[in-house]
């Protein structure tokens, strides 16, 4: 009985503490830091005090209401109770007439050293997977969301790393762009239609330059239930470049001829690809890609700077080229193929691949 009256005193006695931090992530947008303890964070209706003056003692019938529904708390100022992951939602104040004032949309952030909940790895390393097809500033990074935790982007951050804090970022409402800029940088980013990727471009990359700082790309994600979490990556456009798939065709039953991918980096002198050919005996009916589920008879290594003609191999039924970075150890390219014994309806299927 003592016991139970101790820890009731206890209870009691918990003193509510302020968060351990809160920022501004977009206007109308607060992120607040929490740790699991409970907390308050104050919101106010009006901020500027000539505004609050002009209103007068009308302030005083200010009420709230969280997710459209009234609560109790009365006033220009609100306090919001933060427990482990609750408290985050759509705050609006009205005056005494119920007509809106503003609102603040409180976004919670759990400590960062929890387990994160609303992305799920790629693969082994990493919750963003990025890559490009070419030198040009353009990059994609994809990702997939936990099974029952579907999101959408909250904020983009993209920036060469030597301006870490300079950089200004937002979003443009017309274009549902997102850009940044600071005095050394000027990215923009936007949200692929899935939901599960992003498209960016870095408009100060020279592609002819060797690059001085890596990209650093942070996304911030939020779920329906007002948590946020932001997922990071940094990395050189030349580790993560994966050549488009080769355009390849067939001239005749013994020659090949294949021309770099359309999304490589021209001139083709400066970005020359190395070519890898795999030509196979059989045909492989029943696989979905001949080239990776087949043993190769033959594989030669082409360097090449532009179209280029291949003898084939008389008894090659297939024939399958990728390519990649002659300069940089890039990932090489997916393969593309061509059927060279295959009936006439295969290889309309072979050129409409090609
Ligand atoms: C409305 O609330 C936002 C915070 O969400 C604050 O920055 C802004 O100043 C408020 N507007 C006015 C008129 O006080
Ligand atoms: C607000 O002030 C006006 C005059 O300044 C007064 O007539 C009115 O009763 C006040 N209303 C409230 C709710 O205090
Ligand atoms: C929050 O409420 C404001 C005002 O009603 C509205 O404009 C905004 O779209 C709401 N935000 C969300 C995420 O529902
Ligand atoms: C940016 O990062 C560099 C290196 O990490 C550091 O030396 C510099 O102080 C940072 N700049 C700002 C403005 O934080
Ligand atoms: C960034 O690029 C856009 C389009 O190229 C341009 O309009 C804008 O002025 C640039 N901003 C800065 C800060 O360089
Ligand atoms: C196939 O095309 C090449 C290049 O155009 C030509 O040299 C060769 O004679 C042709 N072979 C046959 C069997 O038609």
């Amino acid at each position: 009985m003592l016991f139970v009256f101790a820890v009731i005193c206890a209870f009691l006695h918990v003193s509510y503490q302020s968060p351990r931090s809160h920022w501004t992530l977009l206007p109308n947008i607060l992120v607040v830091e929490v740790d699991g303890t409970l907390s308050q964070q104050p919101l106010s209706c009006i901020e500027l005090p000539e505004e609050l003056m002009r209103i007068g003692n009308q302030s005083q019938g200010i009420f709230w209401k969280k997710n459209g529904k009234e609560e109790a708390q009365r006033g220009n100022s609100y306090l919001v109770q933060l427990e482990e992951s609750l408290g985050g939602g759509n705050y609006t104040c009205h005056s005494k007439d119920g007509s809106l004032l503003n609102h603040t949309e409180v976004l919670i952030s759990e400590d960062e050293t929890k387990r994160r909940k609303i992305l799920v790895k790629n693969d082994q390393e990493h919750y963003l997977k990025c890559s490009t097809q070419n030198y040009n500033g353009e990059f994609q990074c994809s990702w997939t969301w936990h099974p029952s935790r579907v999101g959408k982007v909250a904020f983009i951050k993209a920036r060469r790393v030597s301006d870490n804090n300079s950089v200004q970022c937002s979003l443009d409402s017309s274009s549902q762009q997102w850009v940044c800029f600071s005095d050394h940088s000027n990215f923009s980013c936007m949200v692929d239609d899935s939901g599960r990727g992003i498209s960016c471009l870095d408009k100060q990359h020279c592609p002819y330059a060797e690059e001085s700082q890596p990209i650093h790309i942070t996304v911030y994600v939020r779920t329906k239930q007002f948590l946020v979490e932001d997922y990071s990556r940094h990395f050189y456009l030349s580790e993560i470049v994966k050549p488009g798939k080769v355009r390849i065709v067939k001239i005749n039953s013994s020659v090949i001829e294949w021309s770099y991918p359309s999304s490589w980096s021209s001139p083709y002198s400066y970005f020359p690809l190395t070519f890898q050919i795999a030509q196979l005996r059989g045909e492989c009916r029943r696989c979905n890609n001949p080239c990776t589920d087949s043993k190769a008879a033959t594989t030669e290594m082409v360097h090449s700077p532009g179209i280029c003609q291949f003898p084939v191999w008389h008894k090659a039924k297939v024939v399958c080229v990728r390519a990649k970075d002659a300069i940089c150890d890039s990932q090489w390219s997916e393969w593309s193929h061509v059927s060279l014994r295959g009936s006439k309806k295969n290889r309309r299927h072979n050129k409409e691949e090609a």
